[in-house]
């Protein structure tokens, strides 16, 4: 009997320890319910996701262009993270008012700055709406499914679509095996309330990024404003608080090992049912062609930026993002390695393909038929992100790529009227290119990059102005041959001249304009890509979908007494999970949380990412915690972790208790687990947390926000 019941124990245990992989629709959660409750939810399926009441999902709102926030106040106060508002923060900051440097505090709603361009939806309704999609595609194959898509998309839209109330989008799930209709209310006056000082919310910067333990008070707050009818509108003085149908309540309990957590967001891709080939081709390819890119081009932006203040502040939101995808990609390459994720898909495949054999499918060339798609696109991988990441990287190259149409225009003898009409388009286009952009430091990145493509993309795919340049430059010094290349293009070219631009586009002179070195230059290498390229990438991609719905589809069948769940595709998801430590490697554990002597302890004066202000350091130092503290743990808790499965733009979102109040803000994931997005493993995959207290201290004793506190529903 005992060692019945120890048996059971065991197995309850390791079933309870287990990491929770999974993005759930909140559509679809009372099937995850008992699981759910098992694990402490106090909560209805209703309380999570209901079209009619007001639910969880009211609070949870999609962030900018690709994050999570969560509404914690009636006057719709947003919470998000740091490196989601950071754009908007640097934005609005310069060098004599530095936000992005020394942080930002609203003291009354009069002082919240709207921020053009950033918009907050929330999810309205989330339809069924697979047969209509699926009986319109029909047997529709290759580039004719995305046609087709787009426009039954576009009808069940323009259904729901009202102007300034309901925006919509249909996604498709398990690679086209279902298909949903997601409504949002879109609003576009968004105002800044408050930023911690950039080193306290990217403490630790890109050394400490993607890894745990981890002291970054990675938020930022916001307010949603709306006209008079609480409906979405444009930026008006006259606007007011939007009022939001619910708001999360903001514990200061603090979070212990194993409680309830559970994580609400827009988790933008993961490609976890991805192939064994597919592994391979990342690993070996694209991911190092990535890494080699961008290490180039941001040890360039760095030096620059290191110059000058402005042009830091210029760049840092771009540096901020190539930076983080950058270390990304290292990661996940190391992961993908170490923790053998390509002997792992084969396995799956052979399970599958044992499937296939039992129940006599007709499936058996999908395995083959992915190696070959494989194979035949291998050769051509490289040159695509060769294209993506180093041709298009230097604001000239874009901008001479952006006068593909007027090229073709004028070649296929257009009209004078529609040529100058198709010019004076490309004056906002120019502008909006080269807005924020330092010439010296462009022009270091279009040589680098250039001779970079030169020497790794197979000669045999390059484009012919290598060779004019070869013939008007060559010299054994590769470097010196690009330098003195760009040198001249940049010298020469009337594109960075705003005048002489304006000038030259008239009818009169646009075949004169066309032949400007920029201009020839980067039209020589889209037509070369786009010509004999750039079909093989859109060739692989439709043969990806095919393979991909017959695989999904058929381990939807496998599984049907099981709950898959499908990739992210930037919908709102739930994960459920706890509270979890774990241990990284052999004799060594990380604890679940970190305190803030850790950030005393990382402290480092002048430090580029490890500085702190004076006023910080002192208040650290005299253990000036305020209410914030944790009374067991002894100290003020600044990050914890869970085992929720989330991603990318996920960033921002709430981390809650069993009853829905807010316990922290997600920001990240770890080094040990950067394979996740192909592979979950339960051991190592963590979601690195801002401790909600943490966010409190930082608002109240750093930045003079205790009206803020006042605002929220808090619960001690
Ligand atoms: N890795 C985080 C994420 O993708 C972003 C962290 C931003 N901080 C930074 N040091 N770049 O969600």
């Amino acid at each position: 009997m005992k060692k019945i019941l120890f048996f059971f124990l065991l197995l309850g245990s390791q079933l309870i320890s287990r990491a929770d992989e999974g993005m759930w629709m909140p559509l679809l959660i009372s099937q995850n319910y008992d699981a759910m409750q098992r694990l402490g939810l106090k909560l209805t399926p209703e309380q999570i996701y209901d079209i009619n009441k007001s639910s969880l999902k009211d609070a949870i709102v999609h962030f900018g262009a690709g994050c999570t926030g969560e509404i914690i106040s009636d006057k719709a106060l947003v919470l998000t993270n740091h490196h989601c508002g950071y754009d908007a923060i640097t934005k609005l900051s310069s060098v004599s008012n530095n936000f992005l440097m020394n942080g930002f505090m609203a003291k009354t709603q009069a002082e919240e700055l709207p921020c053009p361009g950033l918009t907050v939806k929330f999810l309205v309704r989330i339809e069924d709406v697979t047969d209509r999609v699926k009986n319109f595609i029909g047997n529709a194959y290759g580039k004719e499914v995305e046609t087709k898509f787009e426009e039954i998309a576009k009808s069940i839209t323009k259904e729901v679509n009202q102007e300034n109330v309901f925006e919509s989008d249909v996604k498709s799930f398990y690679a086209g095996n279902k298909y949903y209709l997601f409504v949002y209310q879109k609003f576009t006056d968004i105002r800044l309330v408050s930023a911690p000082p950039e080193n306290l919310g990217k403490f630790g910067g890109d050394t400490d990024n993607w890894m745990w333990p981890r002291h970054t008070c990675d938020f930022s707050m916001f307010r949603v404003y709306s006209n008079n009818d609480n409906k979405p509108a444009a930026y008006s003085i006259n606007n007011r608080p939007y009022s939001p149908k619910h708001h999360l309540p903001v514990s200061l309990k603090g979070v212990q090992e194993n409680d309830y957590a559970m994580i609400m967001g827009y988790p933008g891709r993961t490609t976890r049912y991805l192939t064994s080939y597919g592994v391979d081709l990342a690993t070996s390819v694209s991911n190092p062609t990535l890494v080699k890119i961008r290490d180039k081009r941001l040890s360039i932006m760095r030096e620059e930026m290191e110059k000058d203040m402005a042009v830091d502040l210029q760049y840092a939101s771009s540096y901020a993002g190539l930076a983080n995808y950058w270390k990304y990609f290292i990661g996940q390459t190391e992961q993908l390695k170490n923790l053998r994720i390509y002997e792992k898909k084969q396995k799956e495949e052979d399970e599958f393909n044992d499937w296939v054999k039992a129940n006599d499918k007709d499936l058996k060339k999908l395995m083959p038929d992915y190696q070959k798609a494989y194979a035949e696109y291998t050769p051509y991988a490289k040159h695509a992100t060769f294209y993506r990441e180093a041709f298009l990287a230097s604001a000239l190259a874009r901008l001479g790529a952006g006068f593909e149409n007027i090229d073709k225009a004028y070649n296929a003898g257009v009209s004078d009227d529609s040529l100058e009409t198709l010019c004076k388009k490309l004056i906002p286009f120019r502008k909006s290119v080269l807005n924020n952009v330092f010439i010296p430091l462009d022009k270091k990145v279009f040589s680098a990059l250039n001779l970079m493509y030169y020497q790794d993309v197979s000669k045999a795919q390059h484009p012919s102005i290598f060779n004019d340049i070869f013939e008007d430059y060559g010299s054994e010094d590769w470097k010196k041959t690009f330098d003195d290349f760009t040198e001249d293009l940049y010298e020469s070219t009337a594109l960075l001249d705003s005048e002489k631009f304006v000038n030259l586009c008239n009818a009169e002179y646009i075949g004169k304009l066309l032949k400007d070195p920029a201009i020839k230059y980067a039209l020589n290498v889209v037509r070369n890509y786009k010509d004999n390229y750039e079909a093989k990438t859109n060739q692989f991609g439709y043969e990806m979908f095919e393979l991909n719905r017959a695989y999904q589809g058929a381990l939807l069948e496998k599984n049907k007494n099981k709950l898959m769940y499908p990739d992210a595709n930037s919908t709102m998801r739930v994960s459920y999970g706890k509270v979890s430590a774990y241990t990284p490697k052999d004799a060594v554990s990380f604890k679940y949380y970190t305190l803030a002597d850790g950030l005393l302890e990382k402290y480092k004066a002048g430090d580029k990412e490890f500085d702190l202000q004076p006023k910080i350091v002192d208040l650290l130092k005299k253990r000036d915690y305020g209410d914030y503290a944790d009374k067991n743990l002894g100290g003020l808790v600044t990050c914890f972790i869970t085992n929720n499965d989330i991603t990318g733009g996920n960033s921002g979102s709430p981390v809650m208790n069993g009853n829905g109040e807010l316990i922290g803000c997600a920001f990240d994931g770890n080094w040990e687990a950067m394979s996740g997005d192909v592979a979950f493993d339960t051991r190592f995959k963590r979601t690195i947390c801002a401790d909600a207290r943490y966010i409190m201290w930082v608002v109240d004793k750093v930045l003079g926000g205790h009206h803020l506190l006042d605002e929220m529903t808090i619960r001690n």
